[in-house]
């Protein structure tokens, strides 16, 4: 059982967890991290069919916070996909941390894609690994200290209640269990970009408000955070601004005058 309730939110600020470059280099504020991910016209179309997203104008400052809502098949994992460059843009221009996408050699996308965290819409947990080394793995690729890493990857998956199920393997926790897990992986390094797909879509009302205070709280360390859900009661319970797809189209939220889904410096962000 999750026991999130007598505790705060880990503070991503205080930790030791491995840091990339984000914050303190120079070079990487100069190198267009102060850009984070700009869209200018974007279109997605499979194969041959119609655009499923069209004429995408976005700008996701470091540090910020955005829900991303829509309804089914309105391309709020499409989205997501491009941002964590999964997938390039049928058209239109498109930069990830000051990189132009349609330049970048795939060759140089697993850098770029390791300062990024994700939490899939169906988890993809590593089968062959356990609770415990899945959430390690990014720690360990970042070549992360051995005992700093179990030290912060047992805070974490105490602190969302799988304290006592480290050396399971995934396939034997339920959906809202491995959700969590995915979501550990997804905050344990700290990254640049964390993009989350229904990261609460198998967990009840109570630990998806504590998922999304983590979240925050990763935003507020530094992480640029787009959190895609269904769930408009949830989102209504935090006061961060909100992007809607709608027939193929990003717009801000209600009352929200981004103009034209460009989530820019005019949104709050801290
Ligand atoms: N690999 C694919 N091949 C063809 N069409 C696809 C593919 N992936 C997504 N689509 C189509 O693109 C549209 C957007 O899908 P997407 O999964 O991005 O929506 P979504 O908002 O994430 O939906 P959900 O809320 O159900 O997860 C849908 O019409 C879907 O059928
Ligand atoms: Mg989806």
């Amino acid at each position: 059982m999750l026991n999130l309730g007598a505790h705060n939110a880990p503070d991503f600020r205080a930790t030791t967890l491995a840091c990339n470059e984000r914050v303190s280099t120079p070079k990487a504020a100069s190198d267009g991290l102060l850009r984070m991910v700009r869209f200018e016209n974007v279109g997605v179309r499979y194969g041959m069919g119609p655009e499923v997203l069209r004429d995408i104008n976005l700008h996701i400052p470091p540090g910020s916070f955005h829900f991303l809502t829509g309804a089914s098949g309105a391309g709020k994992s499409t989205l997501l996909k491009l941002m964590y460059l999964g997938q390039r843009p049928s058209r239109g221009f498109m930069q990830v941390f000051g990189h132009d996408f349609a330049k970048t050699h795939r060759n140089d996308l697993p850098a770029l894609r390791r300062r990024i965290g994700v939490v899939f819409q169906d988890f993809r947990l590593l089968k062959n690994l356990s609770v415990f080394d899945n959430v390690a793995l990014p720690l360990r690729i970042a070549g992360e200290d051995e005992k700093r890493t179990r030290n912060n990857v047992s805070e974490l998956l105490d602190w969302v209640g799988l304290g006592s199920r480290l050396h399971e393997n995934p396939d034997t926790l339920s959906g809202g269990e491995q959700q969590r897990v995915a979501i550990a992986r997804a905050v344990i390094s700290k990254p640049s970009l964390l993009l989350a797909d229904e990261p609460t879509g198998n967990v009840d009302d109570r630990i998806a408000y504590r998922l999304v205070r983590l979240f925050e709280e990763l935003h507020r360390s530094g992480t640029a955070v787009v959190v895609a859900t269904h769930n408009d009661a949830l989102v209504r319970r935090f006061s961060q601004p909100v992007l809607v797809l709608a027939d193929c189209v990003l717009r801000p939220g209600p009352g929200q005058d981004g103009g034209k889904g460009d989530a820019g410096p005019g949104h709050k962000t801290r």
